[in-house]
């Protein structure tokens, strides 16, 4: 049958399979760090001391794009167009969470509701990321050919992660409660629902890259809606909580290098 190890263990050991996972995940890491780039660029005087993180988040999601794109180097391999079905950051940017592009490409500073929309936006998707390279280093931390990298993205988006609940924290002290659960409810809602279609544009394209027998594909897209309707019933509240972390100040100093992949 299938198991997320056997799922991935398939993209691995499949050269057009794998070049479409890696080109997909560093197209969305790259986009990331833009984003993140623009924003510690457009900070309003008044949050400046939000800037070497938002800086260094960036930088950590631009060395992810470097990681998967070294990744395939490493086969032979050059990355392949992203179809925009299965363009992740993009399709969010389009249902309206998070910030425009429009707005990143401008130069006027932003304001506090762009950065609460910036950190909830964050807080939502790092969650995504973090859960997924969770599962991932849990079956595949130790593989010769991505282990190395599937444990530094990992450990980054956990720190990603962490200090999104602090900064949220921080201005929901300040009196930004109210706004800071809206947006986190919307971004929450948004998410699951775009991480579904992408999820299906994804796994219908393994399919056909990996000649699944129409049974198969049916019980992968029926595991993927079944997915989200728990998310959309239940799960979706784990997006939206906001705990201060045990991990303090994580986007503290400069981020890490990784020499061996860029
Ligand atoms: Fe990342
Ligand atoms: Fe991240």
């Amino acid at each position: 049958m299938f198991s997320a190890r056997s799922l991935f263990q398939e993209i691995v050991d499949n050269d057009a399979a794998y070049r479409l996972f890696c080109s997909i995940a560093a197209r969305g890491e790259t986009q990331g760090g833009w984003e993140n780039g623009r924003i510690a660029a457009l900070l309003p005087e008044s949050h400046r001391d939000l800037a070497p993180k938002v800086a260094r988040h960036g930088a950590d999601e631009d060395k992810h794009g470097r990681i998967f794109r070294a990744l395939l180097r490493r086969r032979g391999l050059t990355p392949v167009e992203v179809p925009e079905a299965t363009d992740y950051t993009m399709l969010l940017e389009r249902r309206g969470t998070g910030l425009a592009h429009n707005k990143l490409r401008r130069e006027e500073p932003l304001g506090e509701r762009d950065i609460i929309a910036y950190l909830a936006h964050s807080r939502v998707t790092e969650q995504r990321a973090a859960e997924q390279m969770l599962l991932l280093r849990k079956h595949f931390g130790d593989h010769p050919e991505v282990g190395r990298a599937v444990r530094m993205i990992c450990h980054d988006e956990e720190n990603h992660l962490a200090y999104c609940h602090e900064e949220l924290l921080r201005l929901a002290r300040a009196g930004h409660g109210r706004a800071i659960q809206r947006t986190l409810r919307q971004c929450a809602l948004a998410e699951i629902a775009v991480h579904r279609d992408v999820s299906l544009a994804v796994m219908a394209r393994m399919g056909r890259i990996l000649g699944w027998s129409r049974s198969r594909s049916t019980l992968i897209r029926a595991g993927i809606m079944a997915f989200y309707g728990y998310e959309r019933l239940f799960g979706w509240r784990r997006m939206v909580s906001l705990a201060m972390p045990a991990r303090r100040n994580a986007l503290g100093g400069p981020a890490a290098t990784a020499p061996e992949f860029a």
